[in-house]
Order: structure tokens, then C-alpha cells, then sequence
């Protein structure tokens, strides 16, 4: 797997005759959305799973593919971008113009946020953390972005973001210090790990007594919280930290800026999710792949049995089954993405059969083909996310086949910019409609369907706390 095809341009593989919708050009146009998005792939309500191993969820490749048919003419004429949009989301007017109360004049304590994981998860938790020091009227000192194994990763929060920018951007709505007063530099913090409690949790009755005992405590937020219990000041203090105040260190945007000035434009970014970790954390199984897939998955599952039989039928009917790339190339011409667009793959390295979607779509991009040189070489993998992020944000379309913290951040953030070309694929609807015996132009004329509904009315949308629905 070293010398992946992946790390350089994909050269047109094949071409493909190029079918009259796709002729037409992009219009500009309108807005974003996507579409209903699981909650926790991870989390199964599955009790116990019969042991048979029948694949009838296979999608066969014939099944997939239009390299020489035609959409039925009622929706030949537009792409999904075309499509008028009647609700948006916006970022919420409490919190962008809050009159906010003084903050409390003295300080309950310190709290440094932990982070774990992913670029895009440690934010996650790093956002929650601004709302909680509000909450406790706390002060916030600048979190620990940990080094995570998994990543073989080095960067910490300065090394990621623009520390000064985020003090400034937060004045008014929490108290943030670079440095800890003198009388506790010396100290480790009290450490409060609640990132494994149970159901929901409540700060002020769990965090409080700790951080008034130790004046200093590190804090791991948890999955589920009373966000209904914060007061305003506090949600709004997350929303603006989260929103308004993160932006990528001078350095990196100057990277991000390099590598998005040499990516043709206008460009589509994809966020595709086939990596053997992903896979093998889905339990979703995919006997069509390639023997140098199914070896990856397997070194990556671990004791994470896929489903089989109805249950696994089940699981992929709800949406759980990351697509391949293939699945993804089949949507994208579904939802009338010309064959030709201009494609940054804003993934890591290690996607999985990507033949499957280079073989359709051929203007591919990453960044390891447009940054070269010792300095791309150095980095790790936060700040590579980081470009991928930056650029994502950026871009004139996102799509996503995954709907993760990724993809909630650059959702989030496209949407507070107002770049509304934002979708995330259905993979509930690709494996019902797949499940209900349809293929070729029927698929991709029911895919069509079911993308621009949940793309024109803003539905399933999983926008975090901070954006509020507008009606067009
Ligand atoms: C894609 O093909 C169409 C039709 O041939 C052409 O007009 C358009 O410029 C092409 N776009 C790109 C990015 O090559
Ligand atoms: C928020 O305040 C800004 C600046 O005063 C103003 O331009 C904007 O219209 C306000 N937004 C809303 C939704 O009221
Ligand atoms: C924080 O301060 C506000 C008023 O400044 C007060 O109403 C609230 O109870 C305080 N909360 C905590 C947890 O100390
Ligand atoms: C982790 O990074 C170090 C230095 O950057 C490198 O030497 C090592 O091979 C990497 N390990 C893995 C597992 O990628
Ligand atoms: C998917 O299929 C299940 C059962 O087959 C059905 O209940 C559900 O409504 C379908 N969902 C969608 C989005 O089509």
C-alpha cells in the first residue's frame, strides 16, 4: 500500500462518452443541504446477531454503473446544485448579535480541555469545553491537543490554530488566558474524565465541586450533554469560540492558501470515507472488494465482527454502510455531476478500492500531487487534516459520504460562510433503493429524487447547536 496511484493526479483512466445532461454547465446557484445523518455509526441497538453468513446485500457492480445510458428526460436538465433551495441554515441570530452579560468578575477556576482523536474530533471537544468553562464561570487556558498513536501525530493546538485570533474572538463571551497565574503554573490540573459518562450530564452539578476544590482541572467533555440547561451566555459563548474564533495559524493558512490556489477551478471537494479502519469500524461487509481490501479491513477489525445475515441487512437499510468509491462515482452521476468536474479528494492516503470512482470521474486531485517537498513531507497528520479542511471550506461544492466531525465542522462552516453547494450522500437511500431490486437509470433517477428533497428543504440536516433554520 506505500506507493499508492492516489498521491499523484490521476491521469484520465477512461473516458467515458459524456451524456447530454452533462453538457450543460454549473449553474451558479443556490444552496446546500443534506440529508438525514445517524447519530453514531458505532453505537448498535443490535442485541444479538444470527451467525449467517449471506451476502444478499451485495450491490454487483453491473448493477452501478451508466457509462452508456441516459436519465429519463423529466430530470435530465439540471444538476443537483440547481435545484432551488427553500430552507438554509444560518448561523443563530442569539448568539451572532447576543447582548451578553458581564462576565462573572471573578473566576470559579481554570479549566484546560483535553482533546483526543482526529483534528476534527479534538475540536468537537474543544468547542463543547468553551461552553462548559462559561457555564462554571470559569476561565478557559488553551487546551491539550493530544498526541495521538493512532495518527503518529505531533501537533498541538498552536500548532493548528491562531491563538491570538481566538482570544480576541472570544472577549466578552469567556474568559481565556494564554498562561495560568503563577500560584498554579506549577501544578498539574485535577484531572475530570467525562467523556465516559453515561446518558446525560450535567456540569454544574458533576464539574463545579472539583473545579472550586482545585481551582485547576483538565476536563474530557462528554458525548451527550444538557445542552437544553446551558443559559444563553453559555451557548453562545460555544457557538462564537466554535464558529467564529478557530481559524488555522498563519503557517498552515499559507499552505491551505498554496494548495487551494493550485487546484483548478471550479472544484468540487469530496470527503471519501474507505479506509480500512472506517470499514472495519462500520461492521459492514463488502464481499465485493479486492483481496488487498479485504486483507487491510481484516488487519483493521479487530474483534469487531461484521453483521451478517438480516441483520446486516438491517444495519446497511439504516444508513450504516460507509459507500465505496464506486457506489460514490454512482451517486455523483445520480445527482448529475458531470463526469469531468474537477475533483480534490480532501481523504488521507489510505482510501480503498479508488479505482472504482477514478475510472468514471478522472480530474482528481490530492494534495500529496500538488504539494511537494520536504516541507509537505514533515507534516503530521493534524495539519494535513488541517489543509484538507481548509480547502473544504473553501471550495465552490462540498460532498461528503460520510457525515462525520469532519463534515459537521466544514458543514458548519460553509454554511457560516454561506457557501450552500454543501451535501452529504445518503447512504440509507443508496442501499434501500439498492435493497428494492432498482439499478441503472432507475437508481440513479430515484437517487436524484430523494438527494434533491433533502438538499431543497434543508431536512436531516446535522448541524450542530449554533444554526438556525431559514425559510427561502
Ligand atoms: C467538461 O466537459 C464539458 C463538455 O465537454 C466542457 O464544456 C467543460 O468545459 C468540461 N469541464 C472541465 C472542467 O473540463
Ligand atoms: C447582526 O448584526 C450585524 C451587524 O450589526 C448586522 O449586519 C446583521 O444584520 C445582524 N444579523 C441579524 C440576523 O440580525
Ligand atoms: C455564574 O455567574 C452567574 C452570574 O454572574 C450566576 O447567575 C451563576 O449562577 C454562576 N454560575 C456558577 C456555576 O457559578
Ligand atoms: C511516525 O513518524 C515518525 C517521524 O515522523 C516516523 O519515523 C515513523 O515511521 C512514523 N510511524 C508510523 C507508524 O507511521
Ligand atoms: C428504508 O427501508 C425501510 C424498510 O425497508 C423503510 O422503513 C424506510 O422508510 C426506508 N427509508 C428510506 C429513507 O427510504
Amino acid at each position: 500500500m506505500s506507493s499508492s496511484p492516489w498521491h499523484h493526479r490521476i491521469p484520465p483512466l477512461l473516458r467515458r462518452h459524456v451524456l447530454p445532461f452533462l453538457l450543460l454547465p454549473l449553474l451558479p446557484l443556490a444552496a446546500l443541504l443534506f440529508s438525514a445523518s445517524a447519530p453514531n455509526p458505532f453505537v448498535s441497538s443490535f442485541g444479538c446477531v444470527p451467525d449467517l453468513a449471506i451476502s444478499f446485500f451485495l450491490v454487483p457492480s453491473s448493477l452501478i454503473s451508466l457509462s452508456d445510458r441516459s436519465f429519463s428526460p423529466e430530470v435530465a436538465d439540471t444538476d443537483i446544485w440547481s435545484a432551488r433551495r427553500v430552507v438554509d441554515w444560518r448561523p443563530c441570530v442569539w448568539w451572532e448579535n447576543a447582548s451578553l452579560p458581564a462576565l462573572p468578575a471573578k473566576t470559579n477556576g481554570y479549566i484546560r480541555v483535553d482533546c483526543y482523536g482526529g483534528l476534527n474530533q479534538m475540536r468537537r471537544d474543544f468547542c463543547d469545553g468553551i461552553g462548559i468553562a462559561r457555564i462554571l464561570n470559569a476561565t478557559l487556558v488553551l487546551p491539550k491537543f493530544e498526541v495521538a498513536a493512532y495518527w503518529n501525530e505531533s501537533s498541538g493546538f498552536a500548532d493548528v490554530f491562531d491563538v491570538d485570533y481566538f482570544i480576541q474572538q472570544t472577549q466578552g463571551f469567556v474568559e481565556v488566558v494564554k498562561e495560568l497565574p503563577e500560584e498554579i503554573t506549577s501544578r498539574e490540573p485535577f484531572r475530570v474524565d467525562c467523556s465516559k459518562r453515561k446518558g446525560q450530564f450535567d456540569y454544574v452539578e458533576g464539574v463545579l465541586p472539583a473545579l472550586l476544590e482545585h481551582r485547576y482541572i483538565s476536563l474530557t467533555p462528554a458525548m451527550s450533554q444538557r445542552r437544553d440547561r446551558y443559559p444563553s451566555y453559555a451557548k453562545a459563548a460555544l457557538c462564537q469560540g466554535c464558529y467564529n474564533a478557530l481559524r488555522l495559524n498563519k503557517a498552515l493558512a499559507a499552505k491551505g492558501s498554496a494548495l487551494f490556489k493550485a487546484i483548478p477551478k471550479p472544484f468540487l471537494a469530496l470527503h471519501l470515507r474507505f479506509e480500512p479502519d472506517m470499514v472495519a469500524y462500520s461492521k459492514c461487509d463488502y464481499p465485493g472488494l479486492s483481496s488487498t481490501s479485504l486483507d487491510a479491513i481484516e488487519a483493521a477489525r479487530g474483534d469487531r465482527k461484521s453483521w451478517t445475515g438480516d441483520a446486516a441487512r438491517t444495519w446497511r437499510n439504516r444508513g450504516k454502510c460507509p459507500l465505496t468509491p464506486k457506489e460514490t462515482a454512482f451517486v455523483l452521476q445520480s445527482l448529475k455531476i458531470p463526469t469531468n468536474t474537477t475533483i480534490y479528494l480532501a481523504a488521507g492516503d489510505g482510501l480503498l478500492e479508488m479505482e472504482g470512482f477514478a475510472s468514471v470521474y478522472t480530474n482528481v486531485y490530492t494534495k500529496s500531487s500538488l504539494l511537494t517537498g520536504k516541507d509537505f513531507n514533515l507534516m503530521h497528520g493534524n495539519t494535513k487534516a488541517a489543509l484538507d479542511y481548509y480547502v473544504s471550506i473553501n471550495s465552490n461544492a462540498y460532498i461528503a459520504t460520510y457525515f462525520g466531525n469532519m463534515d459537521k465542522m466544514v458543514s458548519a462552516m460553509r454554511a457560516a460562510n454561506a457557501r450552500y453547494r454543501t451535501l452529504a450522500l445518503s447512504r440509507r437511500a443508496f442501499a434501500n433503493l439498492t435493497a428494492l431490486g432498482l439499478e441503472g437509470v432507475e437508481l440513479a433517477d430515484a437517487l436524484w429524487r430523494s438527494h434533491r428533497e433533502d438538499f431543497v428543504m434543508g431536512r436531516g440536516t446535522a448541524l450542530p447547536d449554533c444554526f438556525c433554520e431559514s425559510t427561502l
